[in-house]
């Protein structure tokens, strides 16, 4: 089937790539209004977008067209920002920090989630995710009127103990940190547990196997 978005509705659009762009990673953001009430909320248009310098990207809607969601109200006025990873044991908690509260109410409170202070930004993480990365605002790139993609640099990031293999060597125990990911339609996610592996072939090995 064939699917020319000059056709297709925004709102038809977005169901066509989320329900085909698959498992996507979880941001569950923690961030600081001025006044420094704190928000909480998952952002699936997530992912990892340099090694050097350490980048991350989120997309960002809006509640209604003339308000964007209080996480990029925050990050655009702070410049700060900690996203922490969801784990399988915080799949329900994450699900209450995306109900469409107004702005002001403290999704982490209605949660029963704990925090830990930051060491180099205000906004603190949540103690019951098992990765959090200390994130500075590089730029929101204006998607039109509606959405914005804000860049961010890790600055820091803290991994629970027992995931990490040889701190000295930046081996980490991936399996043991039991993440989801978000799927199709509203509700669906999946386990990050059913692996397979593949390394990758060095040009010789191909060359002398296909080309000889
Ligand atoms: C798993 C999950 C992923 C989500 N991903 C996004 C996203 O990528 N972009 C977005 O604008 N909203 C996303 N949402 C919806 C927001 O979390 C929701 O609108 C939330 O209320 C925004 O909170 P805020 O206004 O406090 O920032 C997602 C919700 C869930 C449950």
């Amino acid at each position: 089937m064939f699917f020319d978005f000059a056709q297709i509705d925004p709102k038809e659009q977005y169901k066509l790539l989320v329900s085909t762009i698959t498992p996507r990673p979880i941001a569950w953001v923690v961030s600081q209004s001025g006044e420094g009430v704190l928000n909480a909320a998952p952002f699936s248009f997530f992912n990892a977008l340099s090694g050097d310098p350490p980048v991350i990207g989120i997309g960002m809607g809006s509640h209604q067209p003339d308000r964007p969601k209080d996480s990029r109200v925050n990050i655009e006025k702070t410049g700060q920002f900690v996203v922490n990873l969801v784990a399988e044991e915080n799949a329900r908690a994450m699900n209450v920090t995306a109900i469409e509260f107004d702005y002001g109410v403290n999704e982490l409170k209605e949660a029963s989630l704990t925090t830990i202070p930051s060491i180099h930004v205000k906004p603190p993480r949540i103690a019951e995710s098992p990765v959090a990365f200390e994130c500075e605002l590089i730029q929101v790139v204006s998607l039109g009127s509606a959405s914005g993609l804000v860049l961010g640099r890790v600055l820091a990031m803290h991994i629970r103990d027992d995931a990490v293999i040889d701190a000295s060597k930046h081996y980490v125990d991936t399996p043991a940190l039991k993440l989801i990911g978000r799927m199709h339609g509203a509700g669906w996610y999946a386990k990050t547990s059913d692996l397979f592996k593949m390394d990758r072939i060095p040009v010789q090995d191909w060359l002398r196997e296909h080309h000889h």
